[in-house]
């Protein structure tokens, strides 16, 4: 492919970020078995090539790096939008509800199939995913992005009190069907399992142990969770573990902190809990169109991404608390979240999060977030000038950076011109 290539080589929190952007304005990548052969200069790349080769060009588009979701719920794609509560009435009015639909095996197939579909729309070629508690629901996400050939970690929920009759499993119960998912689906094509208990206030501390104890033995899974979201859930889990230092703390003493950990939200750590994360070399996802829905609170992602203690962050919609399925509208939601903490976001720094940064929080970043010779081959095809508006204002814009930030800010699916996933179009936006 051809066309003006953008894409992170470093992480621009923690370096000048017009050097950590790579940016080439005639670039050509070419992909064979689902990688990146090479990367560079149109002129050179192409130059180069000593067979014939059949070349897609996006000339005016930029080519990213696919995006990196890495928090979203495909089981609760039927609630986005639902009015009125916070999060823990809203999981018990809307989220549990949406989810206890999915105990049928034919509703999570559809489920699932638009789920997959709707990623690729909007650019998006990873996520880290919740099923629901039924093991059916994972298994009906990795069928429909194996079908992608999409790189997807996904879990089912882990729940044992505090839930609906139909959506809560046990501590043994959890664990081995956990188990038996991960056997069956991680590392197989591109799937990769998380271990996903919901949060600590709907897990016992046995829950928690046994879910520990099966990262222990299957080391190279991922874990996902939520964290520190709201002031009332962050209370109540303090009522529920009265023993644990903090929040961060009940998942560490469960054996559930380490690389590979994602956790979502993350909008009211403390110093010592950001420290701490820091030091398992966990990762944070930073869901702002959610917080702001739910009205969570504003994370500032600046104090997060400190360098006396980096903590790797990604960027999550949260659907269904998030409200669109799309990066470009959730940075936008970042950017404004940005503001209200004192610090504006720029386009690059967003561009980071939606890729690399997520990548890096996932401990994926030596296969995707970036463009190298031997990564995988998944990119988004970002056109600046999809919609009237979008051509209006970017005619007035004096770099690639603020191209990005003017996607960032009025993009969506729209400006979506081509998803590829494994170095094929899954995606076109005719
Ligand atoms: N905390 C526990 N479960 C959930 C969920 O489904 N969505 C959000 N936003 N936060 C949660
Ligand atoms: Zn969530």
């Amino acid at each position: 492919m051809r066309g003006a290539l953008v894409w992170l080589q470093d992480d621009p929190f923690f370096s000048d970020p017009a050097e950590a952007l790579r940016h080439i304005s005639d670039g050509a990548i070419v992909c064979r078995d689902g990688l990146i052969e090479a990367v560079g200069e149109a002129a050179e790349v192409l130059g180069a090539l000593n067979e014939p080769v059949q070349v897609e060009h996006y000339p005016g588009c930029l080519i990213c790096p696919g995006f990196i979701d890495t928090h979203v719920h495909y089981v609760q794609t039927g609630i986005i939008g639902a009015y009125g509560d916070q999060l823990l009435d809203w999981l018990l009015d809307y989220a549990f509800p949406a989810e206890l639909a999915f105990a049928d095996p034919a509703y999570a197939r559809a489920q699932a199939e638009l789920f997959c579909d709707e990623l690729l729309r909007n650019g998006t070629t990873t996520a880290l995913v919740f099923c629901s508690v039924h093991e059916h629901s994972v298994d009906a996400l990795f069928e429909a992005a194996s079908r992608r050939n999409m790189r997807i970690a996904a879990g089912k929920v882990l729940m044992d009190r505090h839930a609906p009759e139909g959506l809560t499993d046990t501590a043994q119960t959890g664990y081995d069907q956990s188990k038996a998912l991960i056997d069956r689906w991680h590392g197989k094509g591109r799937n990769l399992y998380a271990i996903t208990p919901r949060f600590a206030a709907t897990s016992t501390p046995e829950q928690l142990q046994a879910a520990g104890a099966l990262w222990a033995e299957r080391p190279g899974v991922l874990v996902q969770t939520h964290i520190a979201e709201n002031k009332a859930e962050i209370a109540w889990t303090a009522e529920l573990f009265p023993d644990r230092r903090d929040y961060f703390d009940v998942y560490a003493h469960h054996g559930l902190a380490g690389p590979g950990a994602v956790f979502a939200h993350g909008v009211h750590l403390s110093e010592p809990e950001l420290h701490a994360c820091h030091s398992a070399g966990s990762g944070l996802s930073h869901c702002p169109s959610s917080n702001l829905f739910l009205g969570s609170g504003a994370m500032h992602v600046f104090d997060v991404k400190d360098a006396e203690r980096p903590v790797e962050v990604g960027l999550g919609t949260d659907v269904g608390a998030g409200t669109s399925l799309s990066m470009l509208r959730t940075l936008g939601d970042a950017y404004k979240v940005s503001q209200i903490a004192g610090r504006p976001l720029d386009a690059v720094r967003g561009l980071y999060l939606a890729t690399l940064g997520g990548a890096r929080a996932m401990g994926l970043a030596d296969r995707i977030g970036s463009f190298a010779p031997g990564m995988e081959a998944d990119f988004v095809v970002l056109d600046p000038e999809a919609t009237p508006i979008l051509k209006a204002r970017n005619a007035r814009s004096g770099s690639p950076a603020e191209t990005l930030f003017v996607l960032m800010t009025l993009g969506d699916d729209r400006a979506v011109k081509g998803t590829w996933v494994a170095g094929r179009l899954c995606k076109t936006s005719v």
